[in-house]
């Protein structure tokens, strides 16, 4: 299987969001004590999809690297998981930059610490004017508080008297989400089996494919990726209209 699976005629989608999933199962597959060494090697997948998406012409790439559930975590995983952020960073940020790429971030990134919150605002600055490909990590992020966050947002315009009630629309939903300017994901893609959302853009998925492959994140590669984008051009996307 390669690219050619793709139609090019066909719509590729602008956004698509992943939930990287399986990287401690394969740990264990692999016979490694450490989960990190799952997460490290799923660190390189990335890489790998960022070429993909390259070869594609996929717009945004919305990645979610690090959950508010996963602050639950041993002490051991979560240090490791912010330690590989920040090393991915200086040793890719360079090169990330020559292809084009402009690094953004949603989430609660002031809990994150300071070493990693320090090198992912130089990266996000850094690559700023870049407009190929956006890479959105979602790092210390949950949906319900993304939402929680934007209606207090608008309850306080609201509460100043700039806004009225009635005049609340999905719009001023939209503007108040951490990345407004990003076009919702058409395609959502989870590996490792699992049929959930995991508290990840539930507003933005409202009509989203969802593909969901049983390849753990640290096996998944370009073809992977080739083979969802094919799959969803295989849909017909009704957004609960007309029945073809
Ligand atoms: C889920 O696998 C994955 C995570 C919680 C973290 C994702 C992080 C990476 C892919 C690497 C680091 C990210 C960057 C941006 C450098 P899991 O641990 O829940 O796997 P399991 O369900 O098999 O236990």
């Amino acid at each position: 299987m390669s690219i050619d699976i793709i139609d090019f005629d066909k719509p590729v989608p602008k956004h698509v969001a992943v939930i990287m999933d399986g990287n401690g199962r394969w740990a264990k597959k692999h016979g490694f004590a450490a989960r990190l060494k799952g997460h490290e090697a799923g660190a390189e997948t990335i890489r790998a999809v960022l070429r993909a998406c390259d070869n594609t012409g996929v717009r945004y790439l919305t990645l979610y690297a690090f959950s508010t559930e996963n602050w639950k975590r041993s002490k051991t995983e979560v240090a490791g998981l912010m330690e590989l952020l920040r090393r991915f960073l200086i040793k890719n940020i360079d090169e990330l930059i020559e292809k084009g790429i402009r690094l953004r971030a949603i989430g609660q990134i002031d809990r994150l610490p300071n070493g990693t919150r320090k090198e992912l605002e130089r990266s996000i600055e850094k690559s700023k004017h870049n407009t190929k490909l956006d890479l959105i990590l979602a790092l210390s992020y949950g949906s319900r508080t993304e939402i929680v966050d934007c209606i207090r947002q608008i309850a306080s315009i609201v509460k100043d008297g700039k806004l009225a009630p009635e005049d609340i629309s999905e719009e001023t939903v939209k503007q108040h989400l951490y990345a407004p300017d990003i076009p919702d994901p058409e395609l959502l893609i989870r590996t490792s089996g699992e049929m959930r959302i995991s508290n990840f853009l539930l507003w933005q998925i409202s009509y989203s494919e969802i593909y969901v492959t049983p390849t753990l994140w640290p096996d998944f590669r370009e073809d992977d990726f080739y083979e969802a984008i094919a799959d969803y051009q295989n849909r017909s996307r009704r957004y609960g209209g007309r029945k073809n």
